[in-house]
């Protein structure tokens, strides 16, 4: 009995001098989950607001609020075709830049078809540096830019080690991921200053946020890019000027066929034409975003991606089966395992593709 009774003595002791510890131990806690809370609720209503509000209201007369002219480089296929048709469904003259004259021709007219705006063109080819960029210049003086879009872009044809890549590719990277867009806002910025409007957007990519293997020099040039945009939006943001970085996941267009499986999911891989119409519709609203609302989910927060990982048992097996890039707050060491492991794969089905192709011709020493 007295054990019992020396027990209780002691447990209560105990509490008494504990309670103050539980007490600040339970504020902890309760100020952790209303932060979470708060900034699961801002996310969602971000989600909302940048994706989902926009389809409900209106469409707004881009040319009213930035300029009657758009320039899309490499305009005539994937994203910037896309790009180009959807804003001139609001109202934008367009103008496209790219290599090949036909295509150029084709689409100009197709837009000014369907769409009743006004459509030109310019041929260059960025992978030529420097020299292509005096004709461009004479031939946009005195027109009123609103909006440029940055988007050609060179790739790898797929994932690969540094040393493996041509030194003419790697030339191509910098002319056109880095050197084009960096010409080209020098070009047209000045005069959006003057009228104290217009928007700039340079397409990224999603493997800009961490060093990504295998595709060392594209993701690096998208870090550019994103880099380079954030910048000139602290810069030039008071003088009416609105710059995004675009961060696209998979889009499913021709440069991207060999992802096989993630290529042929609508919801991983949307279409150019609906990653386009999600994407302008962030135009003036987010200075950084991946443009489509799926992709999203895969980068603000874990906790966003929790959530939507309860509601879709499905599709969280099918994200994880699958590898699935990418999330912000990944730690440095998985995001390059699993870019890692998916590289390698995409490299070897690569290669295996290319061998097969290969095997109808004599093979010499
Ligand atoms: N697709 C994706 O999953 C994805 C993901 C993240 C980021 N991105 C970025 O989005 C952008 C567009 O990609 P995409 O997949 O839509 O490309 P795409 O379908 O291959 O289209 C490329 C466009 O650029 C033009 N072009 C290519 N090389 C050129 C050069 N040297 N000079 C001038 N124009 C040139 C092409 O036209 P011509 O051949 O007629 O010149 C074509 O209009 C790129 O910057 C890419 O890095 C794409």
């Amino acid at each position: 009995m007295a054990a019992v009774d020396s027990f209780y003595l002691l447990y209560h002791e105990v509490a008494r001098s504990c309670s103050s510890y539980m007490e600040t131990l339970a504020l902890v806690g309760a100020w952790y989950t209303a932060r979470k809370s708060i900034g699961l609720l801002c996310d969602c209503y971000s989600l909302i607001r940048l994706y989902f509000i926009p389809r409900l209201v209106r469409r707004t007369d881009l040319s009213k609020q930035y300029g009657k002219w758009a320039i899309i480089t490499g305009g005539t296929d994937g994203i910037g075709k896309a790009y180009a048709e959807e804003l001139a469904s609001r109202g934008m003259n367009i103008i496209l830049i790219s290599r090949n004259r036909e295509k150029l021709e084709n689409v100009t007219q197709a837009i000014m078809k369907t769409y009743q705006v006004e459509a030109a063109f310019i041929v260059a080819d960025f992978s030529k540096g420097r020299e292509v960029y005096l004709p461009i210049q004479k031939t946009l003086s005195g027109i009123e830019i609103g909006i440029l879009v940055n988007n050609v872009g060179a790739f790898y044809d797929y994932p690969q080690y540094f040393t493996k890549i041509p030194e003419e590719k790697l030339w191509d990277i910098i002319n056109i991921n880095i050197t084009a867009a960096s010409m080209m806002v020098h070009m047209v910025l000045p005069r959006m200053v003057t009228r104290r409007k217009g928007a700039i957007v340079n397409i990224s990519s999603a493997s800009c946020c961490k060093p990504t293997p295998q595709v060392a020099a594209y993701s690096a040039s998208k870090a550019y890019l994103d880099h380079f945009s954030r910048a000139l939006q602290y810069e030039y943001a008071s003088k009416g000027i609105f710059v995004q970085s675009l961060t696209p996941f998979l889009v499913a267009t021709n440069k991207t066929t060999y992802h096989g499986f993630l290529y042929q999911n609508r919801w991983v891989a949307p279409s150019p034409e609906t990653y386009a119409y999600h994407a302008v519709s962030t135009l003036g609203v987010s200075a950084r975003t991946t443009g489509y609302w799926f992709h999203s989910i895969q980068h603000p927060t874990e906790e966003i991606r929790m959530v939507v990982a309860s509601i879709l048992g499905s599709v969280t097996s099918f994200i994880e089966n699958t590898q699935f890039l990418v999330a912000r707050y990944m730690p440095e060491w998985l995001w390059v395992w699993v870019t890692q492991n998916v590289n390698t794969s995409l490299r070897q089905k690569a290669l295996s593709r290319t061998s097969v192709l290969s095997c109808g011709k004599e093979l010499k020493s």
